[in-house]
């Protein structure tokens, strides 16, 4: 505990000099690490109370943690048949962190994020994040892809809803990935969209498993989110 105060602290100190710096030719600061999982959301938990997110921090010190699946293995249930959205903390009310895991193939539908921030890490493997703008309300055809990206692992990646909508997937036909979500402020349900019409529904979003342990009662709800 005492540990990972200490890290924390001395990361934000840090964390503050290299800005300081940035621009000038004064020696490169180096940003500490997490050291762990309960490292990192020990850090997190320090960053979240403030009242506002400094959106390139939350990424910076997400990124800056190097993946030991060690660390996540206990919150990491794969189903057969879709992605599993596993619960790790609660922010003390202020974020919600949970680990996604995606099986070979499996995918999201096109989404929102119902006002929060989205953070992203990868864990694991690979996911194809693509793009799309809002749809135009009197339009009806094929939703406007903007961009798409692959995201390697421990790489972060970032958006709000003024950023737009995005499907991730994991297209890969070998390989399982895992990664690392942060909803802030938390949120338990999103819109999701029909990519051919534009059209929307809200869906609930549920956990597949809350602090390792599986939660089935819940399992039977659509889980159309992240
Ligand atoms: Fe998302």
């Amino acid at each position: 505990m005492l540990e990972g105060q200490v890290s924390c602290f001395a990361w934000r100190k840090i964390f503050k000099v290299t800005i300081e710096n940035q621009g000038s030719d004064m020696e490169q600061t180096e940003v500490v690490k997490p050291e762990s999982l309960d490292d990192l959301i020990k850090i997190l938990h320090t960053i979240f109370e403030s009242d506002s997110i400094n959106v390139e921090e939350v990424q910076n010190i997400m990124e800056s943690y190097e993946s030991n699946p060690q660390d996540w293995m206990k919150y990491a249930k794969f189903d057969q048949y879709r992605y599993t959205r596993n619960l790790v903390d609660e922010g003390n009310g202020k974020f919600n962190l949970m680990i996604l895991c995606w099986g070979e193939g499996h995918g999201s539908s096109i989404h929102d994020h119902s006002d929060s921030h989205c953070f992203l890490k990868m864990l694991q493997g690979q996911l194809k994040e693509t793009l799309f703008d809002w749809p135009e309300k009197k339009t009806h055809g094929d939703m406007v892809q903007k961009s798409q990206r692959v995201l390697q692992e421990n790489k972060v990646a970032y958006i709000n809803d003024s950023i737009g909508l995005h499907r991730m997937e994991n297209v890969s036909h070998t390989e399982c990935a895992a990664s690392l979500h942060l909803y802030s402020p938390p949120f338990q349900s999103c819109q999701t969209f029909d990519q051919r019409t534009g059209h929307k529904n809200t869906v609930k979003m549920t956990f597949w498993s809350k602090y390792g342990q599986r939660t089935p009662f819940e399992s039977t709800i659509s889980q159309e989110n992240n």
